[in-house]
């Protein structure tokens, strides 16, 4: 079985995760969504509605699997049986990092990271811009599934 996690915090998921997601499923027969626990950072939803999100969107997905972890990411790969991380590139920018963090897990377990280029749809698109331009009144009802489309109105109503 060739397993694959595709790591974040998706607050809130976007289409272009989606994207990933579903073309990472071209290439590995599970796919495991992680929303990575990230204490310090504040998040608009919380892990449970993250989660619950991921795996509304992901529903018609056989090959998906929905889950969360805190602390280092290769520990979650050791301890699942996962030899491959994916990570989207939008654009140069997000190469150095990446590429960082890349050779940081390789060298810290032997996982592998798997570069999958984002369709030029979404490589402007992130959660935080999204978050950003919702705020202020944008429609991003485009960029996101409609589901959380919903739930980000929700939220960004319940907050005014
Ligand atoms: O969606 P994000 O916030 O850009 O995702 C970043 C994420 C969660 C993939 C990254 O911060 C991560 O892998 N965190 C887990 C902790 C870890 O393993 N840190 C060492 C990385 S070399």
């Amino acid at each position: 079985m060739r397993r694959v996690v595709y790591p974040g915090s998706y607050d809130p998921p976007t289409n272009g995760h989606l994207d990933i997601i579903e073309r990472a499923g071209g290439v590995f027969d599970e796919v495991v969504v992680a929303v990575l626990i990230n204490k310090s950072k504040q998040t608009l939803f919380t892990v449970e509605e993250r989660l619950d999100m991921l795996r509304e969107v992901t529903a018609h997905l056989p090959f998906v699997r929905v889950d969360s972890w805190h602390g280092l990411l290769v520990h979650y790969c050791q301890q699942n049986g996962i030899q491959a991380i994916v990570k989207g590139l939008r654009a140069v920018s997000d190469f150095d990092y990446e590429l960082q963090m890349a050779q940081m897990n390789q060298q810290l377990s032997g996982v592998h990271t798997v570069f999958m280029p984002t369709s030029p749809l979404y490589s402007f698109l992130s959660s935080s811009l999204v978050k950003e331009v919702a705020t202020y009144g944008g429609d991003v009802s485009h960029l996101l599934p409609e589901s959380v489309n919903e739930r980000l109105k929700q939220r960004l109503a319940e907050r005014r």
